[in-house]
């Protein structure tokens, strides 16, 4: 009887920690087998963000209201050809009491809807913060690249999915691994499931409001035709340098795992640790 008592409570335990999870992103189809990444990733004030743009779900984030960056962002890899958004926007969800769901302008928001610069920036970073960094780019950790049409590229220039990156890192090898290296690894993938994201640095920018990430990385998980995994790599960068390491997704766990100080899993378990490693 103790021990049926004892397996009930046990059960009911781990359901509340698995629906936690589930509600935390309320559509966590972005991440293989629903499995979102170990909550060593968490952040300080966290908003969990499924990304909403024109009728539909483009990816996930994990953002940091107190740090005005997201922690990663996941994806399914759809790449497509098509030109970059011209616009930027906010996320009005991260604004206390409204209904809108989808990103916006921030002009739309304080011209139609009345919000104020400042009601914007107490939960995100805005435009005016990534104009005054030196040296630092608006860079993406899901990349438009990765989608393929123009809603979803579009949707990748909301200012949550965008960390101060450095700018010859941006523009030379993190670009690469995203264009280049995840062309030639996805081949013969039916399809993958990307997570990046974003190490929290030591120091913040635009006038201590935005962090300043001492690390990017990605990690991928390759699904075959029998939508099994059957690759995983990584990717890892000091956001100082333009220079990318290529790793196993196991060698980017456990440098996650030091970086953070505490088990950073990012896959389910069915994603390769060590495959990839001699391939690079
Ligand atoms: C990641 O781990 C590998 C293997 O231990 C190590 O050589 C590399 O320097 C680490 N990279 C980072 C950025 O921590």
């Amino acid at each position: 009887m103790l021990g049926l008592l004892l397996l009930q409570v046990l059960a009911s335990c781990l359901w509340l920690k698995h629906s936690k999870v589930v509600t935390s992103f309320a559509s966590p189809q972005f991440f293989y087998n629903n499995a979102t990444p170990s909550n060593a990733l968490l952040a300080q004030n966290p908003a969990w963000i499924c990304q909403h743009y024109k009728n539909q779900y483009n990816f996930a984030t994990l953002y940091d209201r107190k740090m005005h960056t997201p922690l990663y962002s996941a994806c399914i890899y759809q790449p497509g050809p098509g030109s970059r958004s011209k616009s930027w926007f906010v996320e009005p969800q991260l604004i206390d009491k409204n209904s809108l769901k989808q990103m916006e302008r921030e002009s739309v928001l304080t011209e139609k809807y009345k919000f104020t610069l400042d009601q914007i920036k107490e939960s995100q970073a805005v435009l005016a913060d990534y104009k005054v960094m030196k040296g630092l780019d608006r860079g993406h950790l899901s990349p438009s690249s990765h989608q393929d049409s123009r809603e979803s590229k579009t949707a990748t220039f909301t200012l949550t999915n965008i960390v101060p990156q450095d700018s010859s890192l941006n523009t030379g090898q993190w670009n690469n691994y995203e264009c280049k290296t995840m062309v030639q690894k996805t081949k013969d993938c039916k399809s993958t499931y990307v997570i990046t994201g974003a190490v929290p640095g030591n120091t913040y920018v635009s006038g201590n409001r935005v962090n300043r990430p001492s690390h990017i990385w990605s990690a991928a998980c390759c699904l075959g035709e029998d939508t099994q995994p059957k690759d995983a790599w990584g990717a890892i960068a000091e956001n100082d340098k333009n220079m990318v390491e290529l790793v196993s997704l196991g060698v980017l766990e456990k440098n996650l795992t030091d970086l953070y100080g505490k088990t950073v899993t990012l896959f389910n378990n069915a994603c390769p640790r060590y495959q990839s490693f001699y391939l690079f």
